[in-house]
């Protein structure tokens, strides 16, 4: 079959790479894609949301499939338009993509339907933001209600810090227009975990957990990231967490958006804390985490196809999603700067290294080709080195050891990715 990926970052390299193991796909093109799924796929000069051009293209090349798991172009309805157009795809309607797409919303769903997470209050007046915040306990936690690109969340120490996000997030509209809501929220304490599930309606299918590092400093400091580095599976994400999760979390999440009317097809992302109440949502997303994507698909056996088909015609329950027994950490090379301000153009070195390995997988998510052929840095997050390993520690060595290769000006990078693992 013939395959069409929308997207063109770090999640949508390790998504061709699965797409590309599944022996039904004959051809796959990814738009726009980058350099490095230049060659694994045929990348087309097609926006993400380009709906029309997309879909003539799919029409054009008679795509059998097409995949999205990117935010704006699912909260925007590239899923309706091309359901309305006649075409298949894998990715979630508009309708329900709002649990990403509206922090306000997502919060509003859980208080309905008793879902465990940080207590908070919606603003849309800057003045009352300010005002609840004189008499807050802190730290707390500022939310624009839109998309931000994992950027969008303040964690404020004290009261003028806070009124400073509020500033910037309402009036200054640092974030566009995601800041017209502010969800003011509680700060909660406990271990992150990133748990994503295949669903397909009614049923869904838990992947192999993961811990993201949004942070851009070591020790988890400095600003939020989309984030700087991931390892797979989270040791702290026990089969008794996991049980209490089935039960309070993920399928009552999946039953409410259903009772909504808004049934999830997709990818369902939960970021949680384990807290000390136990279990609580920090998040929801409607597509693979990025750069979750990174260290839970290479671990992934299931042919991936079967499964996006199996969510789309909502026979989930038949499929036995299996992943190996090993580990995986993925550490992102970054431009110097980011998340605030970087220069792009900076020719990557070393990429060579790594060609046909099957332990090792650079993962590009900001890079193109210049006018020479010089593969160069493009954006925040430029590429992730995943390693696979048996344990958790070994994947972590390696890792690091391999991410040496490969250089380019003002390259940045956690040195800490991981250090949770030092805990066990
Ligand atoms: P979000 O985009 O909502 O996932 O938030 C980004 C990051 O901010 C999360 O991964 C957490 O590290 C942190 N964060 C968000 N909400 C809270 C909260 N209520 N308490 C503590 N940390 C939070
Ligand atoms: N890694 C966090 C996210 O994809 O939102």
């Amino acid at each position: 079959m013939k395959v069409l990926l929308v997207g063109g970052g770090g999640r949508e390299h390790a998504i061709a790479a699965a797409i590309r193991k599944s022996p039904r796909v004959d051809k796959l093109y990814c738009a726009p894609g980058n350099a490095g799924i230049a060659e694994i796929a045929e990348c087309v000069p097609i926006g993400v949301m380009e709906f029309d051009k997309l879909i003539a293209f799919a029409r054009e090349k008679e795509i059998d499939l097409t995949v999205c798991s990117q935010d704006d172009p699912l909260c925007a309805g590239i899923v309706d338009a091309f359901e309305a157009a006649g075409l298949r795809i894998f990715g979630t309607r508009k309708n329900a993509a709002i649990i990403e797409g509206s922090k306000a919303f997502s919060k509003d769903l859980m208080k309905r339907y008793g879902i465990p997470t940080a207590a908070y209050e919606i603003f849309t007046d800057a003045d009352q933001a300010i005002d609840y915040l004189r008499t807050s306990k802190y730290p707390i936690v500022l939310k624009a209600d839109g998309l931000a690109l994992g950027k969008g969340v303040l964690i404020c120490q004290n009261f003028s810090e806070a009124e400073a996000g509020v500033k910037e997030i309402m009036l200054d509209k640092k974030f566009g227009s995601a800041g017209n809501e502010l969800v003011i929220e509680e700060f909660m304490t406990g271990r992150e975990v990133s748990a994503l599930a295949f669903v397909d309606g009614r049923h869904y299918k838990l992947m192999t957990s993961s811990q993201d590092h949004k942070r851009i400093g070591d020790g988890d400091t400095g600003l939020n990231t989309g984030g700087m580095g991931t390892f797979s599976p989270s040791p702290f994400f026990t089969p008794e967490i996991q049980a209490v999760c089935d039960r309070t979390i993920f399928q009552p999440t999946v039953d409410a958006m259903a009772k909504e009317g808004r049934t999830f097809k997709g990818v369902l992302y939960f970021g949680l804390m384990l807290t000390a109440d136990g279990p609580k949502v920090v998040e929801y997303n409607t597509r693979f985490g990025d750069p979750e994507t990174q260290v839970v698909l290479p671990r992934m056996k299931t042919d991936i196809i079967d499964v996006f088909e199996a969510c789309m015609n909502g026979t989930l329950d038949q499929i036995d999603l299996q992943f190996e027994d090993n580990a995986a950490v993925c550490v992102i090379l970054a431009s110097g700067g980011y998340p605030v301000a970087y220069e792009k153009g900076k020719v990557i070195h070393g990429l060579d290294h790594f060609k046909g390995r099957s332990d090792v997988f650079v993962f590009h998510a900001g890079t193109k080709f210049d006018a020479q052929g010089n593969v160069v840095t493009n954006g925040g997050r430029v590429l992730g080195v995943t390693a696979l390993a048996p344990t958790l520690k070994e994947a972590r060595e390696k890792a690091y050891k391999e991410v040496q290769y490969i250089s380019f000006d003002g390259a940045y990078m956690r040195h800490d990715i991981g250090h949770a693992l030092d805990e066990i």
